[in-house]
């Protein structure tokens, strides 16, 4: 099925995720504040460009939201009226210097982000990887395409995502409700502190699953 994506920035999640949609056969809408960007980055891509609305606009089977947290809260609040009923994917993290979780005690950024778009199906995804990973065609290692954790509410929007994810040759995990989006969040705090920070293989922390204790 051929879906029209609307992406909302113009750096490198918007180019890699956007590039990778656009060659699977998707329509791809860059938008940006900066609409000569937008133009640039969609003519490599091969889609459409515009401002941040009016990729909200076209968006009708998923908005990609690749913009800084805080940005994307205020971006997304502003767009709400054209986000309504849309899929929003969320990839965003609310990382900071030091590698702290700048929502720490408060709602995650999944959980803002759909406080600001009411009516909007939020869906975080994507936001474990570093952009390079998703220009991977495809992300498999030692023969294992690469899981992508989901955590959303409404099945029409994850069955989406779900759709998009296998696109990019990548297998969608379960990772329960919308309301769970803030360990997702954490986890990448985590793991880019093990590999920025610490400089560690950060994917030794979890055994394999044959070991993994479960009943
Ligand atoms: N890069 C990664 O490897 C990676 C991996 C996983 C998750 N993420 C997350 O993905 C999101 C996007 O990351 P990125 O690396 O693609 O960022 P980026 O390369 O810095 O691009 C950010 C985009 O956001 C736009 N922007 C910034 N502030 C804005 C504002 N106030 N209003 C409207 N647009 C604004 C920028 O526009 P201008 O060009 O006009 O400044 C640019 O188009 C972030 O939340 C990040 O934490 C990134």
């Amino acid at each position: 099925m051929r879906m029209r994506i609307g992406v909302l920035g113009t750096g490198g999640m918007a180019d890699a995720l956007g590039t990778r949609w656009a060659r699977a056969g998707h329509e791809v809408f860059v938008g940006g504040r900066d609409t000569t960007r937008a133009a640039a980055l969609a003519e490599r891509l091969g889609g459409h460009a515009g401002d941040l609305r009016a990729a909200a606009e076209f968006g009708e089977d998923a908005v990609l939201v690749a913009l800084p947290w805080r940005a994307a809260v205020d971006v997304v609040g502003g767009l709400k009226d054209g986000l309504r009923s849309r899929t929003l994917i969320d990839c965003t993290n609310p990382v900071g210097p030091g590698f702290v979780l700048e929502t720490a005690g408060g709602p995650s950024a999944s959980a803002r982000l759909a406080s600001a778009a009411p009516g909007a199906h939020v869906v975080k995804a994507f936001n474990l990887c570093h952009e390079d990973v998703w220009r991977l065609a495809p992300p498999v290692f030692d023969g294992r395409p690469l899981a992508v954790p989901l955590c959303g509410d409404d099945e029409k929007a994850l069955s989406a995502v779900r759709h998009l994810v296998r696109d990019l040759g990548c297998e969608p995990l379960n990772a329960g409700p919308l309301a769970r989006a803030g360990l997702v969040e954490a986890t990448a705090a985590l793991l880019i502190g093990l590999w920025v920070g610490e400089g560690a293989d950060a994917q030794a922390i979890a055994p394999p699953w044959a070991a993994a204790g479960r009943r």
